[in-house]
């Protein structure tokens, strides 16, 4: 080794030893005859101080350095003078005084400083990923993301569970999105498809008879990019067989619980973790992914102000919709102008716009009171346990846009009134989901979840009679307002397998090319089974306390799935396009 020591493991204890480090030029200050240098590598930042006096050759040589040089230095740890000590660095009790130092590597002028952010555009910080993964948020982040990732193949491992890699090259699994098409020389015309996720494959694994599989999957995804969203992103990826639903569950809760607790400095709020029906969480926070740090629950008061004299409402009620609204509490002051701004933020959802009431000392401020008599206007005052400081925001639209809006609203205002603590993590469970939605583009059912999720089994005849109002045995894993976890117990028998594919309008030859391997298979004994697979990437971003899951990966892609490091997609050459029997159109 060039290092007998890491430069951010040096303590006290060590005072007196002779040690040789390597790393990089953390930052450096002179001083005439002396020179600080606080030297980096993975470990952490110790500083070594070079002496003219006693020693000329380092000093001059170390007069040389500048930012990021790959400096090797041999010298002696000792007490810095008293008064001296830095309290905020680990090894702040002892510097290194050098005796010989070696210059492994110049270094370029770094684009942005390692040592510090600056609020430089994240593209830059893309383009030079090496070097902003040099920087200490980012060396935790990843360092993190390994513990995390240690702990759960340490945890299914001692459960029974066996890690099975499956192909990358492989053919389309629908979970919702376009697929990355890998064109095929030997096979010409013909494409491979990156896996969306490995679920055909762990069901495979289960008519196998491995009963109890997991994975670190990477997932391949060309969708609309957000913070949350990457076109490749990783999986805990796990199945089982011989389970229900209430096995899983717990095998993750247990999984989580522990993780939160062991590896991470984060704060669970429930313990067990809250179970919600997918109705209930729409009806009463508008998202099936609830942030359930704080109330702020969604009311409804449809039955309130059906009849009263206010058209906009009294329309939408007769028209099937709903009035809901929400209580911010102390927000009563907020001006005409802030609530314009809210005004503009629901109707981004789909609102039409926002019905208003503030109480304030003074009286009440609001742009319908007037149209209601004053037993109603008190009415929805009361349902809303508003008091006086509070600002009550109301949307009137079909159901699904009042939850969107308000839904949405809910989490802006959480932010706003500071209740959205990243230092809590609130996960809880999410059931009893529709099996289908009722696609109208499309005039057919879409899966919730996918097309091998199981309908509970007390709503399999709803499949012929209702298939809107049949649930599925599918369930989510949520926190902070983030999924971090989706799963279900799956159909095993072929004739549940062929209606689905039935209702949702594949046809049966269809059905049998893109799925032939999997009806097939299941007619070999397949047994009952079920799983789940986690976001890593969003699991760690929690823990990390980071707002985008960019931050917990080490090359992520931009917003528009491009990898500004390495130049890609990029061109290639008209041989290899040959090859693969491609010809490039021009878009239109
Ligand atoms: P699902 O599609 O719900 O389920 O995905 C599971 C979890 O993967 C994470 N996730 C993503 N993370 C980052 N970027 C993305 N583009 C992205 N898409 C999804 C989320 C999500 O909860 N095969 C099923 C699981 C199963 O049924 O066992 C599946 O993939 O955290």
């Amino acid at each position: 080794m060039l290092k007998t020591h890491n430069c951010g493991e040096l303590r006290a204890v060590h005072v007196g030893q002779r040690v040789t480090l390597a790393g990089w030029v953390h930052q450096y200050r002179g001083h005439g005859g002396l020179l600080f240098i606080n030297l980096r590598d993975r470990s952490g930042i110790v500083q070594v101080v070079f002496e003219q006096e006693s020693a000329p050759e380092a000093h001059a040589i170390a007069d040389e350095a500048r930012a990021e040089w790959v400096l090797q230095v041999r010298g002696t740890v000792r007490r810095r003078p008293a008064g001296t000590e830095n309290l905020s660095l680990p090894t702040g009790e002892v510097e290194v005084a050098a005796e010989e130092v070696t210059v492994l590597n110049r270094a370029k002028t770094p684009p942005f400083y390692i040592d510090r952010e600056a609020g430089e555009a994240e593209a830059l910080r893309l383009r030079y990923r090496y070097l902003d993964l040099r920087r200490e948020r980012m060396q935790r982040n990843l360092i993190l993301r390994h513990r995390v990732v240690k702990f759960i193949r340490d945890f299914l491992d001692e459960r029974g569970f066996i890690e099975i890699e499956t192909p990358i090259l492989t053919k389309s699994t629908p979970e919702g999105a376009r697929d990355y098409l890998v064109p095929s020389r030997t096979h010409p015309g013909h494409f491979f498809a990156l896996p969306q996720s490995p679920q055909q494959l762990k069901q495979l694994l289960m008519v196998a008879g491995f009963e109890r599989y997991f994975q670190i999957a990477r997932c391949f995804r060309d969708e609309d990019l957000r913070g949350d969203r990457q076109p490749e992103f990783t999986q805990l990826d796990l199945e089982m067989s011989f389970v229900e639903r209430e096995d899983i569950l717990q095998l993750v809760e247990e999984l989580y619980t522990r993780l939160v607790e062991e590896v991470s400095d984060k704060k669970l709020l429930f313990k067990p973790f809250p179970r919600l029906s997918y109705h209930e969480a729409m009806t009463r926070f508008g998202k099936d992914n609830p942030d359930l740090r704080f109330g702020m629950e969604l009311v409804d008061v449809s039955d309130l102000v059906g009849d009263s004299d206010y058209e906009v409402f009294r329309r939408v009620v007769a028209e099937g919709g709903q009035v809901k609204g929400l209580c911010a509490e102390g927000l009563a002051g907020y001006s005409r102008r802030q609530i314009d701004e809210l005004n503009a933020f629901v109707q981004n959802y789909g609102a039409k716009g926002l019905a208003w009431l503030a109480i304030q000392e003074e009286g009440i401020r609001s742009s319908f009171t007037r149209f209601l008599n004053p037993g109603t206007v008190e009415a929805i005052i009361q349902r809303m346990k508003a008091r006086t400081g509070d600002l009550l925001l109301l949307v009137a639209d079909r159901p699904a846009i009042v939850a969107e809006a308000l839904g949405r609203l809910r989490v802006e205002l959480g932010d706003r009134l500071g209740l959205r603590d990243n230092n809590v993590l609130a996960m809880a469970w999410i059931i009893d989901f529709p099996l289908f939605h009722w696609n109208e583009e499309e005039q057919r059912w879409d899966p919730s979840h996918h097309l091998f999720t199981a309908p509970m089994p007390e709503d399999l005849p709803l499949l012929d009679t209702d298939p809107g109002a049949a649930r599925g045995q599918q369930y989510d894993l949520v926190c902070n307002n983030y999924e971090i976890g989706g799963g279900s117990i799956r159909i095993h028998q072929r004739e549940v397998q062929e209606k689905v594919f039935a209702l949702i309008g594949l046809k049966m030859e269809e059905a049998r090319q893109q799925f032939g391997h999997m009806l097939e298979a299941f007619e070999y004994g397949t047994p009952p089974h079920g799983g789940i697979a986690p976001g890593i990437d969003r699991l760690v971003m929690l823990l990390a306390g980071e707002p985008n899951i960019r931050e917990v990966m080490a090359f992520p892609k931009t917003q528009s799935a491009a990898d500004l490091m390495m130049g890609c997609p990029s061109p290639v050459s008209e041989r290899q396009l040959q090859e693969l029997g491609l010809a490039l159109i021009e878009r239109v």
